[in-house]
């Protein structure tokens, strides 16, 4: 089954871009996921083609247009997908989502320009307002690019090695362990012994612990919750 997307943009040209490259390209070659662009300029008003005015009751910059946005969005066939809207205001994208996102028919994603869309096209098409973080861009184009490289890693077939998906951040509860490879001595650092022992109990007790100090020093959110639902794992059922 074919991961389909849609992306209303007024930067076509901007896609696939970076997703063009690498084993997400070769997906999109090989049919795992499938993209399409509508450009938002071709619903534009007047002879400019305009797409947003300013903002009702004052203030800097401008605003994308509810007539043409709804009549952008209603050109595309959902197909049961999600309708998302990049935005910093959205709520932050989780690994957890992906995967959900990833399990589905696809997505439709808007990528926003200037100061924002008018709020009762958000509320009236029921859309979902995503961030990638917690900083500003200049437009949804590159946001929506990181949640479908995100989702189209996931797909089967796009990543060689489906173990290394489940190991690796987020994915554990945990940031992952630190990795190594050849030379075993690199100016002066060594390889830590007990990778090189073969005691594959031993290795994997020590990632663990490096996976645990990491997160506790770099991510204590990540780590409070990870505690939290080790410790409600271990509790009996009642
Ligand atoms: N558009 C501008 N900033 C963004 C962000 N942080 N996430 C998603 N879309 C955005």
């Amino acid at each position: 089954m074919t991961f389909k997307t849609t992306i209303l943009t007024l930067f076509p040209d901007a896609f696939p871009g970076v997703l063009g490259a690498s084993i997400i390209g070769r997906g999109l070659e090989t049919g795992a996921w499938s993209l399409e662009t509508v450009h938002l300029r071709q619903f534009g008003e007047g002879k400019h083609k305009n797409v947003d005015d300013t903002p009702a009751g004052g203030g800097a910059g401008m605003v994308m247009r509810p007539d043409v946005i709804g009549a952008a969005i209603d050109s595309v066939p959902l197909q049961g997908r999600p309708l998302l809207y990049m935005s910093p205001r959205g709520k932050t994208l989780t690994q957890a989502r992906v995967r959900e996102l990833s399990a589905g028919p696809g997505v439709v994603m808007l990528c926003g320009r200037f100061e924002g869309l008018d709020e009762r096209v958000i509320e009236a098409r029921g859309m979902e307002e995503v961030s990638i973080g917690d900083y500003v861009l200049a437009g949804g184009e590159v946001a929506a690019q990181v949640l479908l490289e995100a989702c189209v890693r996931l797909l089967p077939g796009v990543a060689g090695n489906a173990e290394s998906l489940t190991h690796e951040s987020f994915e554990t509860g945990l940031l992952e362990h630190p990795q190594y490879t050849r030379p075993r001595t690199w100016e002066g650092h060594d390889i830590p012994d007990v990778l090189l022992s073969g005691d594959h109990k031993k290795i994997e007790e020590w990632r663990r612990s490096q996976a645990e100090a990491l997160t506790k020093a770099r991510r204590p959110d990540l780590y409070a919750a990870f505690q939290n639902t080790v410790a409600t794992r271990a509790r009996p059922e009642s």
